[in-house]
């Protein structure tokens, strides 16, 4: 077909973004006097971040002497006062500290974990969310935070897919620049607004067979299609500042790639702001075999456009000798220490260094526990029902399982701030929800891990004076997160054979996953009548789990990742590409007769033992209710290389309760230059209707947003025929709607 003829052809990044700072001239002229007035040293200091340990003599010194700029994981506002009394008061210029802390999602009141907020489909949640993690956080004094994580992640196997907004780059650009907004206000030097750091730049998700920390390959042009753009949105979005990762990529480790941190991040897409190293990860180009010791770390990192060093100590003993050795230019340093003075200037901390009078009143207010509340029923996602939810009336409920009372684990990783006593678990809002005697209560498992079986014959009799089985099921929180990949994505334990035991009660039984990843259910699917996943639901789990039991709300999630039938699907995802010989003809394992010829099943690209398609696939999740979407309408059926069409689709609530669904829009591009997925996703808009309501769901899909990247790194529009799909997942089992681009 005619591809690049009538091609519009823009390089990578034409369209500048919004820079992150933005000071006045004055503010401007203040860093350039106190640049002037720096010595050597008090600049080094200022690339130099340390994790805190208390109001120790070795912080103080620090704060004092100016051979820290930023300081780590100290979240007590004592401590954190006393360090910038003696920073701002005490040093010979008096530059004050940076604070900065993991608050992924949230900082008391502990919001679902980033994946379970994907799943939300509502950017407008995740920044409702992060503006109050923002001032939890802001009033012990921390104004830094190291989120959002907008890392794709297609192996589940891989821990840290908890921390991102699973699959798809246009779902986690929303949502990573809605968490951007959040957390930074709309005035970064409010007291209560804390900057963004995006991170990790870039491709650390595409960890070989999902290991933290492995190395990755990624195509330049899955890098510019996938990996990237939700880094340029938050970028654009006003991100203050940028982690690089710990990956190699394509054979440079993230930390000493000067082609993402200079060439693009800062040339091309025109940011502004500051780059932080991730922990240590200066040094450990050494053990990856890129450098040759820790001064040649310091030089690649610095010459690459790492501003300042997390914990590797490489810049303190370092960049002086760099630079009068001609190997890091005096501007360079200027340059890295001019964008942590602009970050603190940004903050207003050299007007306003203190936060005001901290106490625990900004905690977990009623406003965060609703907003908590509504992020987990908006998140969590019913796979399958038969109709035994919402339970109706008064029942008897034998609640059971090891997350069904799991204060800690259902808060999930990185919740450092999180105080387990303030959770509210299944157990307790069901008890307080139907009352201490509908309630019998028996964990079978004391933990995810347990293999004892020793509880399940006692549990099983229980469940039998129970009307129905309330199965709280997942992961402990320790098993997801940073260095906790899993090769096995089953839930661990013996929590499937407990499942298996459950059945002899013979009682409905509701099984609830809690967990940081998408785990392999095919057996909790078949034998439970209801399947929720929750991921890592927070402090308000709970309540809302015991809100959608009870039917006093419709789940709202649906699937930010694609879930696997069997490890061995991985990586998976609903954008793949056709092949030459898609399976629509599969024979699995069973299906085989005895000596069949090698041909015999069908000679596709499948699993004979999986088949090809997910458990469940990207987008779904059922409701209380039922949609019915119409057949889009176009308003043409062709656009310019430069135009746009509007796309209306009438969505009706056919089911009898109020509810909300997610209209998805996908769009395939049958024939190009380069072969394109069979589906992508490239607008979402989540709505509710009451029952029986209809409303028209109104995108415009541009030209631009169906441009991709060639083998020479160009961004281009080609003209075609593409398929277009408006429906509740990826599934979209409608007929395609047919356009083309002129
Ligand atoms: C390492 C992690 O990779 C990063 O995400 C985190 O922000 C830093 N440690 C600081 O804790």
């Amino acid at each position: 077909m005619n591809t690049s003829l009538q091609s519009l052809i823009a390089a990578a990044g034409l369209m500048l973004a919004a820079g992150a700072y933005a000071l006045t001239p004055d503010q401007e002229a203040r860093i350039e006097d106190l640049l002037s007035r720096m010595t050597q040293e008090e600049k080094i200091g200022q690339l130099n971040q340390i994790s805190g340990d208390g109001y120790s003599p070795r912080m103080s010194e620090a704060a004092t002497k100016g051979t820290a700029g930023s300081v780590l994981n100290e979240v007590d506002p004592t401590v954190i006062s006393r360090l910038q009394h003696d920073a701002v008061e005490k040093s010979r210029l008096g530059i004050p500290l940076v604070f900065a802390r993991d608050v992924i999602h949230g900082f008391r009141t502990i919001f679902p974990i980033p994946l379970g907020q994907g799943a939300t489909w509502n950017p407008a949640l995740v920044e409702e969310g992060s503006r109050i993690a923002a001032k939890e956080a802001t009033s012990t004094g921390v104004r830094w935070t190291f989120s959002p994580m907008v890392d794709i992640a297609r192996d589940a196997r891989w821990g840290r897919i908890a921390e991102g907004y699973g699959e798809d780059p246009v779902l986690t650009g929303a949502m990573g620049e809605a968490a951007v907004r959040g957390y930074q206000g709309n005035d970064l030097s409010s007291p209560d607004a804390l900057a963004a750091c995006v991170k990790h730049f870039a491709g650390y998700g595409a960890a070989e067979s999902g290991r933290d920390y492995n190395t990755t390959w990624i195509p330049d042009v899955l890098l510019h299609d996938v990996y990237l753009p939700p880094f340029k949105q938050a970028a654009d979005a006003g991100a203050a500042t940028f982690m690089c990762s710990f990956n190699e990529i394509n054979g440079v480790p993230s930390s000493g790639n000067s082609y993402l941190l200079r060439d693009l991040l800062r040339d091309s897409w025109g940011w502004n702001g500051l780059v932080v190293s991730d922990w240590g990860s200066i040094r450990e180009m050494i053990p990856h075999g890129f450098c040759e010791d820790m001064a040649d770390a310091a030089r690649k990192a610095a010459n690459a456009g790492v501003d300042v060093d997390m914990e590797s100590y490489a810049y303190l003993p370092n960049l002086a000798k760099l630079v009068e050795e001609g190997k890091v230019s005096q501007a360079t340093i200027d340059d890295m220490v001019r964008n942590m003075l602009r970050l603190k200037m940004e903050l207003g901390l050299f007007y306003n260094p203190y936060a005001p009078k901290s106490d625990a009143s900004a905690f977990y207010t009623p406003e965060a526990l609703e907003a908590a509340q509504r992020t987990v029923e908006e998140s969590t996602i019913l796979l399958k029902n038969n109709g035994i939810l919402p339970l109706k009336g008064s029942q008897k409920i034998f609640v059971t399982g090891p997350m069904a009372d799991a204060p800690h684990d259902q808060c999930g990783t990185w919740s450092f701030d999180g105080e387990k006593s303030h959770t509210v678990t299944p157990l307790a809002a069901l008890r307080e929800k139907y009352g201490d005697d509908a309630v019998i209560y028996m964990p079978g498992l004391a933990y995810s891990r347990d293999l004892s079986t020793d509880g399940f014959a006692a549990a099983v009799k229980a469940a039998g004076d129970a009307d129905v089985i309330l199965y709280f099921t997942g992961e402990e929180a320790v098993l997801s997160g940073e260095a906790h990949s899993r090769a096995d994505i089953s839930l661990p334990g013996a929590q499937t054979a407990y499942l298996e035991a459950l059945k002899a009660a013979g009682k409905p039984i509701v099984t609830v996953v809690m967990a940081g990843r998408p785990l392999t259910l095919p057996t909790e699917s078949r034998l439970s009548d209801a399947l929720l996943c929750s991921f890592h639901p927070g402090t308000m789990g709970g309540a809302a789990l015991a809100r959608i039991i009870a039917g006093e709300v419709s789940p709202g999630g649906k699937l930010p990742v694609s879930l696997p039938r069997m490890v061995g699907q991985l990586p998976l995802y609903y954008s793949a590409k056709n092949t030459g010989r898609p399976a629509n003809e599969i024979t699995l394992i069973g299906d085989i007769p005895l000596e069949a010829g090698q041909t015999s099943t069908g000679c596709t690209s499948f699993f004979l033992d999986a088949g090809v398609a997910p458990l469940y696939p990207f987008g779904y999740g059922l409701s209380y209710t039922t949609f019915e979407y119409g057949a889009p309408e176009l308003s043409a059926s062709e656009m310019a290389a430069d135009g746009s069409i509007t796309v209306t689709c009438k969505v009706t609530n056919t089911g009898s309760v109020a509810a909300s669904d997610v209209a998805q829009l996908y769009v395939r591009d049958l024939v190009g230059s380069l072969t394109r997925p069979v589906k992508e996703l490239k607008h979402f808009e989540k709505f509710t209707l009451a029952p029986g309501e209809s409303r028209n769901v109104t995108f415009t899909l541009t030209a631009d947003e169906l441009a991709f990247h060639n083998a020479k790194g160009e961004r281009i529009i080609e003209p075609g025929k593409f398929h277009l799909w408006v429906d509740n997942s990826s599934l979209c089992e409608a007929a395609p709607v047919e356009f083309s681009i002129r």
